[in-house]
């Protein structure tokens, strides 16, 4: 049978947990056919070596019970070191759908289950997580089972630690999604060269300033839109601080329209910042597109027709 190449995982650094038998060991060959660089866990050794005689040195092993969290974090310690220093893709496939009645599960049952359904997929996410962020991304893959959709029964608490996946990956995207991405130029020569230039120019002409901070963040410093945002503000406010200062040397200042002003802004960054957190970087997104779209509507018009 033949199979796609997908060029974009070739060399790429994969760690699939259970990897030796059923789904996860179809993942390993699967995954190395593609010239990935493929390790994977699990305890079962016999199943293991069978897979890695089949594969070559397409890919490596290492007995590890996802139950102990140690054991597990240091797996993936030594694959991200053995793959320059990250992993491009974790699969957090290992389970156990044993049957039970429900009247037998006991703590020791229940505890056991989610050690090993549950819990290791999100200490392999967490542990995997700050290599991804260095070469700004990743992807992480949580089996899941349609057990939950099922509502199957006599597996209670596979069905439980199943579901608890599904919200967890949910909650993860949140906090991992809006990792930096790495820097283009480094903190300190940004904030000099940036500082200066856009310091000049809002000094020197002013409209766009805000919107010019905020593209360069993101295109330079990695940030995401909605950190990318709040920095901008932060900036602005020390421009607008410092014309302030002069303006009131000169002696220049009109107070009613600059209190109302203040007033109106500290009202609006209240309500922005909470549609920004409640709503997410879509919001920001449609509204910086509008705001760029009419600053530049503006700037054709009183440039060439008015
Ligand atoms: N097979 C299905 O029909 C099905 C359906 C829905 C979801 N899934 C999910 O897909 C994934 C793979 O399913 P599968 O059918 O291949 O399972 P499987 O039981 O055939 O394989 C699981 C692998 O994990 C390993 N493993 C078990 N306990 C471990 C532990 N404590 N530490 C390390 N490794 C351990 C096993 O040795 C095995 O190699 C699971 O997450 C499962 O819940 C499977």
């Amino acid at each position: 049978m033949a199979f796609a190449t997908y060029p974009s995982l070739q060399g790429k650094a994969v760690f699939i947990t259970g990897g030796a038998s059923g789904i996860g060991a179809s993942m390993v060959r699967h995954f190395a056919a593609q010239g990935a660089r493929v390790g994977f866990i699990d305890v079962d050794d016999a199943a293991a070596t069978a897979l890695l005689l089949e594969l070559g040195d397409t890919a490596t092993y290492r007995h590890c019970d996802v139950r102990d969290i140690d054991a597990l974090k240091a797996a993936i310690a030594a694959f991200e070191t053995a793959c320059a220093g990250h992993v491009d893709v974790l699969v957090n496939n290992a389970a156990n759908d044993d049957r039970h009645d429900v009247d037998t599960v006991d703590v020791e049952y229940w505890d056991n289950r989610m050690s090993i359904n549950l819990r290791p997929q999100f200490f392999a996410a967490q542990a995997v997580r700050a290599g991804m962020a260095r070469v700004g991304g990743g992807s992480i893959v949580n089996l899941g089972s349609i057990v939950v959709q099922m509502a199957a029964g006599d597996c209670v608490a596979y069905v439980t630690a199943k579901g608890a996946v599904h919200g967890m990956t949910r909650a993860l995207a949140r906090d991992f999604g809006g990792t930096h991405k790495p820097h283009r130029i480094p903190p300190h020569v940004f904030a000099v060269l940036f500082g200066l230039l856009l310091g000049f120019y809002d000094g020197f002409f002013g409209p766009g300033t805000g919107t010019f901070w905020t593209v360069a963040f993101v295109l330079l410093q990695g940030l995401d839109l909605r950190r990318a945002t709040g920095h901008t503000k932060v900036v602005n406010f020390a421009s607008n601080l410092v014309a302030l200062l002069f303006f009131l040397a000169a002696g220049q200042v009109l107070w009613l329209v600059g209190l109302l002003m203040g007033a109106g802004q500290a009202l609006g960054a209240f309500i922005g910042a909470h549609l920004v957190l409640n709503r997410g970087i879509r919001f920001i997104r449609v509204f910086f597109l509008c705001v760029v779209a009419l600053t530049l509507a503006r700037l054709l018009y009183t440039t060439y027709l008015r």
